[in-house]
């Protein structure tokens, strides 16, 4: 695997068709699976690694976001990715910057409303990446559904000529989705931040069984969610995966999303919910400890 940190390096290195996995580095099993997948489809991969400063609304959330070079590297590599993309802060954003992408509704509710912002700063970074990068598809969680839509968003308006593809969440052997801020939580706050992912298998299940009303699907996880004392409720909604527009009822496919505080950390997770099947996405889990806790 080659690291080089500019555009024109980056691709004059890339070949055949280009898989593109944009990060902000601290990689666990959840990039890890996207980097695979891209792998599988494609003749060079690339992995983006850079810490957006446009997308932190808070400056301390910024300086420790955690950063490891020489680990990210070493597990990209193992992935399979042919190329690490580490670009400076002066090169993804020379002198004065002043384009912003923002994609308008879809980056309103939910996660946009409580972070303001946050997705004008994603969807600039990626379509900075999409442009200079040019990737043929591009990897992405569903961990993160609206930010998903928010990419789809902007493919469709700009005619970027990439295809974006949504990867099944990576879960921890509990059921926790993968995050980095999971090092956070420690084993009092634990068992608050499972009922997250514990209300979210229970819409699933509530889905599979023929269940199609969103208020209904909000009721189980909120229900749920209330024996929970601890965790404080940011938002539990019903949105379209294309649009994060919330629906009432599910006649398309859907993600039911959750959004809280435990201890001073702030979880999201979601299940993509596909009428055309009846089926649910839960997720994948991992048999063993994340790597995120220090094991390889
Ligand atoms: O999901 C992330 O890690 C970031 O939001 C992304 C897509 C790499 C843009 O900075």
């Amino acid at each position: 695997m080659k690291t080089v940190s500019t555009f024109n390096g980056a691709r004059e290195l890339a070949d055949g068709r280009v898989g593109l996995v944009p990060t902000m580095g601290y990689l666990h099993e959840g990039h890890l699976s996207l980097i695979e997948t891209a792998r599988s489809e494609n003749d060079t991969v690339v992995v983006s690694v850079f810490v957006n400063p446009m997308q932190f609304g808070q400056q301390k959330d910024l300086e420790t976001y955690p950063r490891d070079a020489g680990r990210d590297s070493a597990l990209a590599s193992d992935a399979g990715a042919d190329i690490m993309f580490t670009p400076s802060v002066e090169h993804m954003y020379p002198f004065q910057h002043r384009t912003v992408v923002s994609v308008g509704t879809v980056a309103e509710g939910m996660e946009g409303a409580h972070r303001p912002g946050h997705f004008d700063g994603v969807a600039t970074v990626v379509a900075k990446l999409f442009a200079g990068l040019q990737p043929d598809v591009a990897y992405f969680g569903r961990k993160d559904a609206q930010q998903l839509a928010v990419v789809r968003a902007l493919v469709a308006d700009l005619a970027f000529p990439v295809s974006v593809r949504g990867i099944s969440t990576v879960r921890e052997a509990d059921g926790l989705a993968l995050s980095s801020r999971n090092v956070k939580i420690d084993e009092t706050n634990r068992a608050t931040a499972l009922s997250l992912s514990t209300s979210l298998m229970l819409v699933a299940d509530a889905f599979e069984a023929g269940e199609r009303k969103s208020r209904v699907l909000r009721d189980i996880v909120r229900q749920s969610l209330a024996l929970s004392q601890q965790l404080a409720v940011d938002h539990v909604e019903v949105a379209r995966s294309a649009d994060a527009r919330t629906v009432d009822a599910i006649d398309a496919e859907a993600f039911v999303a959750v959004a809280g505080t435990v201890g001073g950390v702030r979880l999201i997770d979601n299940v993509t919910l596909d009428p055309s099947t009846g089926t649910a996405d839960r997720g994948t889990r991992l048999t063993r400890p994340s790597i995120l806790y220090g094991g390889s």
